[in-house]
């Protein structure tokens, strides 16, 4: 039987980090899926590696498809980006339309709409712990892991998102990744200005 249980090795995030030869946790974060049922649990390693915060990997969403993550233990920021769209309204990589961060703490939630990249990152001194609603298909060869509705390529193809947050005297603070072009100011704002902003 397959286990829904999986761990986002070193190995692996080192493809997204700012500093990819940094030492970090063998393991950066841990994942039980029940999909939009059970619903999911994502658990963070506390600390830096290369000064950057431990993070999630970051992914779009394939197809039209949103996701509200529920915050239930710890503090930490959720990275939202947007990719601009060329002709033919195909979704270029390395240009954003918009970055969000949004600080979020115990009892916060964060409804993310469709097409928006999103990853946390744990700022806190606890382990962060989250619930979320993606879907999850068991047929899928790695549905645990890297399930199917999530594109992991673009972000990889970036090493990580627009910016990294890193932690500069106790404090986070949020440092452009220089792949991307041209890109576009943080907006930080809290979750309820977020909410406002999408409507949910
Ligand atoms: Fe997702």
């Amino acid at each position: 039987m397959l286990k829904p249980f999986a761990l986002r090795e070193h190995s692996k995030m080192q493809e997204v980090l700012m500093d990819p030869n940094a030492t970090g946790p063998e393991i950066h974060y841990y994942m039980i899926r029940g999909g939009s049922d059970k619903t999911n649990v994502t658990v963070w390693e506390t600390g830096t590696v290369g000064g950057e915060y431990i993070k999630t990997y970051g992914h779009y969403h394939v197809g039209d498809l949103d996701e509200t993550y529920w915050i239930v233990q710890g503090e930490g920021i959720v990275l939202l980006q947007t990719r601009k769209q060329g002709a033919n309204n195909q979704l270029i990589d390395d240009e954003l339309e918009a970055f969000y961060a949004i600080k979020v703490k115990v009892g916060d939630s964060v409804f993310i709409p469709s097409g928006m990249g999103h990853l946390v990152v744990n700022t806190g001194k606890t382990w962060l712990v989250t619930i979320d609603d993606s879907p999850v298909n068991f047929e899928e060869v790695d549905p645990v892991s890297l399930p199917g509705h999530a594109d992991y390529e673009a972000v990889k193809k970036m090493k990580g998102f627009g910016y990294y947050v890193i932690e500069e005297s106790g404090e986070p603070k949020a440092v452009a990744n220089t792949n991307y072009k041209n890109l576009p100011e943080v907006k930080w704002l809290t979750p309820s200005e977020f909410s406002e902003l999408t409507g949910h």
